[in-house]
């Protein structure tokens, strides 16, 4: 990578934003003011440190940016890291935000009588179906997954499966759609994540913007 080049940032849209954007600013990266416009259509931002460039990206996807080397480092669950597995990311810093859980979720009345022990075969609806088919093969279950990228939780009640993995954070998305969680796969939380390579070829630029985050963290 050309030292010329602007070191990019990916963080994710949505829930996390909130909670991220303190850290940016505490970390000398707050990006120019239309960033915090989020209905303006402008995906590249530049911020507070010169040659350092905020992209906003779907959660899923800034593993995909930073794993190819659009973007040196980012901002990613690690539900999305596991779902991907990408060899060319590392995750040196958990950020202490975003915690939630991933979970295996089923309608009340199949979950007061189901017993997991003796499942051989379940379908689900998922948008982590390689995650979801590693946790159950790992104790002998063939998972069969329905992929979705969103609202797994009407999936049971349509008629698609009977049981979700998704996200739980309040549980309210699971109890308004009369689901309860039957069994917890993770602990969720946000992770500074770096491209491998970009760290070998620009050490002192991405080392320096690593040791930011994490002094911010520490003040915070
Ligand atoms: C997530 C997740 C659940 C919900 C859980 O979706 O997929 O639907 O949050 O949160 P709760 O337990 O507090 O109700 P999100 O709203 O982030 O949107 P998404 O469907 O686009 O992922």
């Amino acid at each position: 990578m050309d030292a010329n080049e602007p070191i990019v940032i990916a963080v994710p849209k949505g829930r996390i934003l909130k909670e991220l954007r303190p850290l940016l600013d505490a970390a000398g990266v707050e990006p120019e003011a239309a960033f915090d416009d989020g209905g303006a259509r402008q995906l590249r931002f530049a911020c507070a440190e010169p040659g350092v460039e905020i992209v906003r990206v779907r959660s899923f996807d800034v593993a995909t940016f930073v794993a190819f080397g659009g973007a040196q480092l980012g901002v990613a669950g690690n539900d999305v890291l596991m779902e991907f597995d990408y060899p060319e990311i590392y995750a040196p810093l958990d950020l202490d935000i975003g915690h939630c859980r991933l979970a295996v979720a089923a309608p009340q009345d199949l979950a007061l009588t189901d017993d997991p022990r003796t499942w051989s075969h379940v379908r689900i609806a998922t948008k982590y179906p390689r995650l979801t088919r590693r946790h159950f093969a790992a104790r002998g279950v063939q998972a069969e997954c329905i992929s979705l990228s969103g609202a797994m939780e009407l999936a049971p009640s349509l008629g698609l499966c009977r049981r979700i993995v998704d996200l739980v954070s309040s549980g309210d998305t699971l109890r308004a759609n009369g689901l309860v969680e039957i069994e917890e796969i993770a602990r969720i939380s946000s992770r500074l994540i770096v491209n491998r390579a970009a760290m070998k070829t620009r050490p002192g630029r991405l080392g320096a913007l690593v040791d930011r985050f994490e002094a911010a963290l520490d003040a915070a």
